[in-house]
């Protein structure tokens, strides 16, 4: 038998090939989210310390190759503290940041020069049968960084501590977009041809927020953000930020690390990030899948709930398509919902549809139709199904409609629940009794609003 005679085979082998195509279809939405985007990844020297500078590096590895844009900052403390340490020399630390003298300005130079070259290392790495076989990337690290002196603070002088003043904006750009990761160390440079230490967020925050980049995600010690209960908070408008900062609610470090979060935000960055170092592939947990594994801020409520455009009709057809599949909702193709965009509403989230309700009017019975809800099954049983509900009966209300219905095979009890009625298909207008298909044989049900 030759092997076009062989049968082809219905399904996968085995279980776990079967959930390995299941799990890298569920990741499909974020990769087609986050290509093209620029992201600026800061870590402390905390990182390197705990020994996971190379696992980090297979993930950018990854983000890159998915064509992610990547700027990457570093921290040094702890190896700068070793080094003076090293030296004899005492830290001396003021207003929550390090006085640098001249013998901390060289501890800060060798550490940035070391940890520098242990990264561009690691990303060159393309052993067989590591996750960086045939990587071959390209990192460039350079003047990026235009600083000035904090200079004397409550009659403290800072010396060589300094503080970001520009960015190289066009520079960063030009290297991202001839795909090399960019690399930056927390040192900055002044006119007068002097270096200066900075503050690794203080460096990212300003590099993002410069660059307008789509993420600034740092990965610190800790777990996210947490409040004095111990509860994570996984998603913060950029208000609800402020306000937990207001009202002094977090530990110093959290407190820290979100008033750089914030201020991205505050800047520009589309959404701030922080992850728990500790944790190995959480930067990959944290981008693709819905709930994370940090906390992120964003200058808008997150799960955005709004009226879908032109753009989201791929989202929706991915969102739908299995529900038309197995017959829970009727199919839709492609031009209808294009031409009915404007009757969609969607839940959005990170630049993913994972909810949509559509409403259709029959103003001269003052009837509205509310067609096509769908929650994505990850994401069902958290309140979004009666979200989208009441958006859309609020949509009909202020269309001036006195009474919902919907047709349903399946999901007549959760619409019961609502208050909705059964009804009659007669009950509908004349119009939708005409589309009714008997053989569907859908559940009328009615609301009265
Ligand atoms: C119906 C649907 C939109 C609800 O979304 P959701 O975000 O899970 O909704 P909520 O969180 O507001 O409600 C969850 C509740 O509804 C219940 N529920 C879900 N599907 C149901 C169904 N088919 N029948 C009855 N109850 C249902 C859940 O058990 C849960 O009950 P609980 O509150 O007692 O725990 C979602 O299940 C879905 O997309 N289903 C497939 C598409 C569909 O049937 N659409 C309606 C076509 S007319």
């Amino acid at each position: 038998m030759n092997d076009a005679d062989a049968p082809l085979p219905t399904a996968l082998a085995s279980a776990s090939q079967a959930q390995f195509v299941a799990w890298l279809r569920e990741v499909a939405p974020y990769v087609h989210a986050h290509r093209g985007k620029t992201f600026v990844v800061a870590f402390g020297g905390e990182l390197i310390e705990a020994g996971r500078l190379n696992a980090l590096v297979h993930d950018l590895s990854l983000l890159h190759a998915m064509g992610i844009r990547l700027v990457i900052v570093h921290g040094s403390r702890p190896q700068v503290q070793a080094q003076l340490a090293l030296k004899g020399v005492e830290a001396r630390f003021s207003h929550g940041m390090r006085i640098t003298d001249a013998a901390a300005l060289e501890c800060a130079k060798e550490a940035a020069g070391e940890i520098r070259l242990d990264i561009e290392a690691a990303f060159s790495q393309g052993l067989p049968n590591t996750p960086m076989a045939h990587a071959r990337i390209r990192v460039v690290s350079g003047n990026f960084v235009t600083a000035r002196p904090v200079g004397v603070v409550d009659g403290v002088d800072f010396q060589h501590t300094g503080v970001v003043r520009k960015v190289d904006v066009e520079a960063i750009r030009q290297a991202l977009a001839a795909d090399t990761i960019v690399l930056v160390s927390p040192l900055g440079f002044s006119p007068t041809g002097e270096a200066f230490n900075l503050r690794m967020e203080d460096a990212a925050t300003r590099i993002a927020a410069a660059l307008k980049a789509d993420k600034l995600i740092l990965i610190a010690e800790g777990a996210g953000i947490r409040d004095r209960s111990g509860r994570l908070h996984e998603e913060l408008s950029v208000a609800q930020a402020e306000r937990l900062l207001a009202d002094n609610e977090l530990d110093a470090a959290s407190a820290f690390n979100l008033g750089f979060l914030v201020q991205a935000c505050r800047q520009g960055v589309g959404r701030a990030h922080l992850i728990p170092l500790a944790l190995d592939g959480a930067i990959l947990v944290e981008l693709f899948t819905h709930d994370g594994v940090g906390t992120m801020i964003s200058a808008e409520d997150l799960a955005s709930m709004r009226e879908a455009t032109a753009d989201d009709v791929g989202g929706l057809l991915k969102l739908l398509a299995p529900l038309e599949a197995d017959g829970t909702l009727v199919k839709r193709p492609r031009e209808l919902i294009e031409r009915e965009i404007d009757h969609f509403t969607v839940l959005e989230h990170d630049g993913v549809i994972y909810g949509c309700a559509a409403l259709y009017p029959f103003p001269e019975v003052q009837m509205g139709e509310m067609a096509a809800l769908a929650v994505h099954p990850d994401y069902q049983n958290h309140g979004d199904g009666e979200r989208l509900l009441k958006r859309i009966e609020a949509r009909a209300r202020a269309a001036g409609l006195t009474r919902l219905f919907v047709l349903t095979t399946r999901t007549a009890h959760w619409f019961l629940k609502r208050g909705f009625v059964p009804a009659r298909v007669e009950d509908l207008p004349l119009q939708r009794q005409q589309l009714y298909n008997w053989q569907r044989r859908s559940q009328v049900l009615i609301k009265t609003l």
